[in-house]
């Protein structure tokens, strides 16, 4: 059972509606920045033994409501967690990121790519910390649910760790496009499927990262992403959607005719041109550049303000380019949260 929700207004903004003032979370919120997070990851084995027990999961993505003061928790997890569920097991090397120790060469690879399995059996864990969170939470914000956008995701099964090229996975969209796009269908299915499980579990709103979309050109990004964006654009009808596709500058207003409900956007992209082609029909989130926070309390304030003034609606909600730092000051966040609590809203 969901609870009432004292402060919703991530979600009323999110569907366009009234809202009192603009709400503030931060991409990465749930982690590294906070000294709190580290001791609770310092306790355990490492990364994985956090994500994967729902009570200190639970525990890290409550923390930067109660710490920060944002007005949305997002669950502690990460988007890896589904190609492991797939067949692919990784592991989160200390300083270096993600590693697989297999990846999808060929089509007899797909055998690591599972699609008929019982999500809420293999990706339980996350479930429970869902529900866990929530009761933590006790309706004082809403919980975001996400899952890593299909072709973001069949980079990392592709490549087997992060790149600045993904070159490999380029590659096979002209070497095997046919294997390219049935590894796309089978993260579909499942990410439907998973994001499905979440909004169960109780996440009120959901978000698909497809931190990757910049490395592609715009007719490779319309043939080999947004075919399963909208797929998953269609499927999730019950609570508000986020669309995260970073650097996909030219595929942005397709994007925004899918049935989604938020385009996030990150830094390089201009929410007054951005406002201009989409008029009012889709809530924007972002965009200060996650290295503002780097400068003096005073200038966070003036850039927050000035990025608040740049809007002309009242559908935003408000975050950061992308994902926040780990070197940030905490300090320089609660700033950047409390100048936009701080706005008065002109819409
Ligand atoms: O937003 C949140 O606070 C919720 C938690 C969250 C994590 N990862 C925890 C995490 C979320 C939403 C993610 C998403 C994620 N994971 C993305 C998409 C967003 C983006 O940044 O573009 C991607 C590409 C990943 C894959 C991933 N996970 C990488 C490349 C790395 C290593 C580099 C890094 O960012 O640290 C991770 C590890 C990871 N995921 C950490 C955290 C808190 C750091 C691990 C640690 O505690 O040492």
């Amino acid at each position: 059972m969901k609870n009432t929700l004292q402060n919703d207004l991530v979600l009323r903004a999110a569907r366009g509606e009234n809202i009192e003032r603009y709400p503030v979370w931060l991409m990465r919120q749930a982690g590294r920045i906070l000294p709190e997070y580290r001791a609770v990851r310092s306790s355990l084995s490492g990364f994985k033994e956090l994500v994967e027990t729902p009570r200190f999961a639970a525990e890290v993505t409550v923390q930067p409501v109660d710490i920060l003061g944002v007005d949305a928790a997002i669950i502690f997890s990460d988007i890896l967690v589904v190609p492991e569920a797939m067949g692919l097991e990784y592991q989160m090397l200390e300083s270096k990121g993600p590693w697989f120790e297999k990846t999808i060469k060929t089509e007899e690879d797909l055998k690591y790519a599972e699609v008929d399995f019982d999500v809420e059996d293999r990706l339980g864990y996350v479930l429970e910390a869902i529900k866990l969170t929530n009761q933590e939470l006790n309706g004082r914000v809403p919980l975001i649910g996400f899952a890593g956008a299909p072709w973001t995701i069949f980079c990392y099964m592709i490549e087997g760790h992060g790149s600045k090229t993904f070159s490999e996975s380029r590659k096979m969209l002209y070497t095997n496009p046919v294997l390219a796009h049935n590894l796309m269908d089978r993260i579909t299915k499942v990410t439907i499927k998973y994001l499905q499980a979440q909004i169960k579990a109780g996440a009120h709103m959901v978000q698909v990262f497809d931190s990757w979309a910049g490395i592609l050109g715009t007719e490779q990004y319309a043939t080999f992403s947004m075919p399963y964006l909208k797929q998953i654009a269609d499927a999730i009808q019950e609570v508000p959607l986020t669309i995260f596709s970073k650097g996909a500058m030219s595929s942005l207003e397709d994007i925004a005719n899918l049935d989604c409900n938020t385009i996030g956007l990150d830094w390089n992209m201009d929410i007054p041109e951005f406002r201009k082609v989409i008029g009012d029909k889709r809530t924007i989130q972002g965009n200060l550049d996650p290295c503002a926070l780097y400068s003096t309390h005073d200038e966070v304030k003036k850039l927050t303000n000035k990025l608040l003034d740049s809007f002309t609606s009242k559908r935003h909600i408000v975050n950061l380019g992308h994902g926040v730092y780990p070197d940030v000051d905490p300090e320089k966040v609660k700033t950047f949260i409390q100048t936009v609590k701080d706005y008065a809203i002109k819409y």
